[in-house]
């Protein structure tokens, strides 16, 4: 048995997050029964799942991509605007594959793609604390009660930002560059950091996430991830959970349905 939104996620559908909007929307049947509940569970081997209409097939080879994404594309696999996006770099892999997260239009570097729904859902919860590293053009005035400030957490839309590692790596023709490795992952994030102490990030660069490293992937070019990486990343569930299962979320028991939609199909 597995729950509906994890095995969409499994199949490529969507990530986990994305196939419960879909659940929630109405777009996807068990048994050709509509279901709009979160925790229904399913068993792969008699349920016919459909999106949309159309049946769900369990086993599409999972894609791992590292892109180094330029600034002047969207983070999404298509833009109702036209703007080139990030699906537009990556060819000749067979499968809906999807980026993991994102990066602003004016943000550049580590992007991570798969149609590994559960390996996203992973990397995308905040309950794992994932690491993403990111190196910073600033303009003002970089005081060392400006990296302090950011290393303790500054009001970003209402809310204190968590503790995050901050060092000034160097001086640019804008000012100052500084290394901030932020374990959250909300709207425009480091730029609003520095916003809130009065500096402008003029270049924002992702160079390091969920322990991968960018390196010298030259900008626009992809790279499939090792099978070492690969594994790295499917260890976070272990290392990321600050040992507490009890943050993972609850599954809701469906096995009264679930028996009734057999039984119907077995005409018993
Ligand atoms: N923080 C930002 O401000 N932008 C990004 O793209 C990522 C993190």
């Amino acid at each position: 048995m597995i729950r509906l939104q994890k095995y969409l996620a499994n199949a490529g559908v969507a990530s986990r997050r994305a196939a419960e909007k879909m659940i929630a929307e109405g777009r996807v049947s068990v048994n050709d029964e509509i279901i709009r509940e979160m925790g229904v569970q399913i068993d792969e081997d008699y349920d016919v799942v459909k999106v949309d209409g159309e049946a769900v097939k369990n086993t599409e080879k999972k894609y791992y991509i590292m892109l180094n994404k330029p600034v002047g594309f969207v983070t999404t696999v298509s833009d109702d605007k036209g703007r080139p996006t990030v699906m537009d770099l990556v060819s000749d892999i067979s499968a809906r594959i999807y980026p993991v997260g994102r990066l602003d239009y004016d943000t550049e570097g580590l992007l991570l793609l798969t149609n590994d729904g559960d390996l996203t859902f992973k990397i995308t919860h905040p309950k794992h604390d994932i690491a993403k590293t990111y190196v910073a053009e600033v303009t003002g005035n970089i005081t060392m009660d400006t990296i302090l400030q950011l290393r303790r957490g500054v009001m970003v839309d209402g809310v204190k930002t968590s503790p995050a590692e901050v060092e000034v790596v160097g001086a640019t023709q804008y000012g100052t560059k500084v290394e901030i490795t932020i374990h959250e992952g909300r709207n425009r994030q480091v730029r609003k950091m520095f916003e809130a102490l009065g500096c402008i990030v003029k270049k924002l660069k992702r160079t390091k996430e969920a322990g991968l490293t960018l390196g010298h992937l030259p900008s626009g070019k992809w790279r499939k991830l090792s099978e070492s990486e690969v594994n790295m990343l499917k260890k976070i569930e272990a290392a990321g959970t600050k040992g507490k299962n009890s943050s993972k979320p609850k599954v809701k028991a469906y096995s009264k349905t679930n028996s009734k939609r057999r039984t119907q199909k077995s005409g018993k």
